[in-house]
């Protein structure tokens, strides 16, 4: 009697290809706990005999979303949760979420069941029969049922304002490139993958802008449903990531994003520094150049906090300790900006001129120390 090797090749796969996964659902969420078992049974009913897998990119949600994921996952191997630490971002978590799949074709949904799940099965067959790169849940593509009233009244103007804004740059004929609701060839987003944006909501767009050879889209109607429990994360901070996106893209990548906003938000602190300038002229020309620089720091530390830095936003006893670091920093050139304004009004040319003129002097060294130091 001999030892009896193997009957299974061991070069051979360890599935066999009757099993090959054919689709992976990517859901990021953030506090969708209450949401979790609703999603996974509505797209189990949809999906029926494709071979799919969901995986939920949570970014540790306070409520225990990924907990709640973990235990349906625990009994039902088609279902994952890629729980993240220390990060936070839609994009960020989205794009994850397709580079751990291993399935031909991924789907990206929003976890809070607004998007129309039933969808799906159609763009399959877009991409695995019509040949399609990438099909699109479109809010604003004419179908009769197609419309936005889920949205607010403004957040609706804004998100049209926002599609026609990115269609200029996209010149992809696209009705809604900030849908968060679609479905891509998985080896699209792998050639883009390290160009593409982790910050923002719009990764879409990002991935059809980020494109050297145009996808070949469809797009299908879908009407977006109101929200049944929790909250939409999507604010004005969110918009102005967009729009700083949007100028990176028109700009070939040179310009980041990031470099773009706080220039936008130096800007606008000049803006405060002027005004303060301005109204305590009375007090001497030099006292009140310091308080303006101190009000114009102030304001750029809030805005910067709240959106350059959104993703790494401080808060509570880090929100101070990080505004005494700031203005330790932004006070090493308040004294050239002041000597700097000082001398170029004893010179003579407007007070806004001589106000200005410190201004710019300090604004370089702060974007290069802070973005170190602070966030
Ligand atoms: N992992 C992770 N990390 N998920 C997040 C994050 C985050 O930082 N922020 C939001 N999400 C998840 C939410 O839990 C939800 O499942 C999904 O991303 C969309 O977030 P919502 O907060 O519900 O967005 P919305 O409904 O306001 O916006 C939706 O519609 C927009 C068009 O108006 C999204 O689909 C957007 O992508 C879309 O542009
Ligand atoms: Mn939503």
């Amino acid at each position: 009697m001999g030892c009896r090797l193997p009957d299974s090749d061991p070069t051979a796969p360890a599935a066999s290809s009757a099993a090959a996964l054919e689709l992976t659902v990517v859901v990021p969420t953030f506090n969708e706990r209450a949401n979790v078992r609703k999603l996974i049974r509505l797209v189990e009913a949809t999906l029926g005999q494709t071979r799919w897998q969901v995986i939920f990119v949570d970014d540790d949600s306070p409520d225990g979303t990924a907990a709640e994921v973990k235990a349906v996952a625990a009994v039902d191997p088609r279902v994952q949760c890629l729980h993240r630490v220390g990060r936070r971002g839609l994009a960020g978590a989205v794009i994850e979420g397709i580079m751990a799949s291993a399935a031909p074709f991924v789907a990206v949904m929003d976890g809070d069941l607004q998007h129309d799940e039933t969808l799906l099965p159609a763009m399959l067959d877009a991409l695995r029969t019509g040949g399609a790169d990438l099909a699109v849940g479109s809010r604003y593509c004419g179908g009769p049922d197609a419309d936005a009233s889920a949205l607010g009244a403004r957040r609706e103007a804004g998100s049209r304002l926002a599609n026609w804004l990115g269609r200029q740059v996209l010149k992809a004929d696209l009705s809604d490139p900030m849908s968060g609701f679609f479905m891509v060839r998985r080896s699209a987003v792998e050639v883009v993958a390290p160009r593409l944006s982790t910050s923002g909501f719009k990764v879409l767009f990002d991935i059809v802008a980020s494109q050297d050879r145009p996808l070949k889209i469809v797009e299908l109607p879908y009407t977006f449903r109101a929200r049944e429990a929790g909250d939409s994360k999507l604010d004005n901070g969110v918009v102005v990531q967009y729009l700083g996106l949007l100028v990176a893209k028109l700009s070939k990548d040179v310009i980041s994003p990031r470099f773009l906003m706080f220039a936008m938000v130096g800007a606008s602190g000049v803006v405060v520094h002027l005004a303060i300038l301005r109204s305590l002229l009375d007090i001497g020309f030099s006292w009140a150049q310091t308080l303006a620089a101190i009000g114009a720091m102030t304001s750029n530390y809030l805005i910067n906090n709240a959106v350059t830095y959104r993703d790494r936003r401080l808060r509570g006893l880090k929100l101070i300790s990080g505004y005494i670091k700031f203005c330790v920093l932004c006070s090493v050139p308040l004294a050239a900006n002041v000597a700097v304004a000082t001398v170029v009004f004893e010179r003579g040319p407007a007070w806004w001129v001589a106000g200005l003129a410190g201004a710019v002097v300090a604004a370089a060294w702060n974007y290069v120390t802070t973005s170190k130091a602070v966030w």
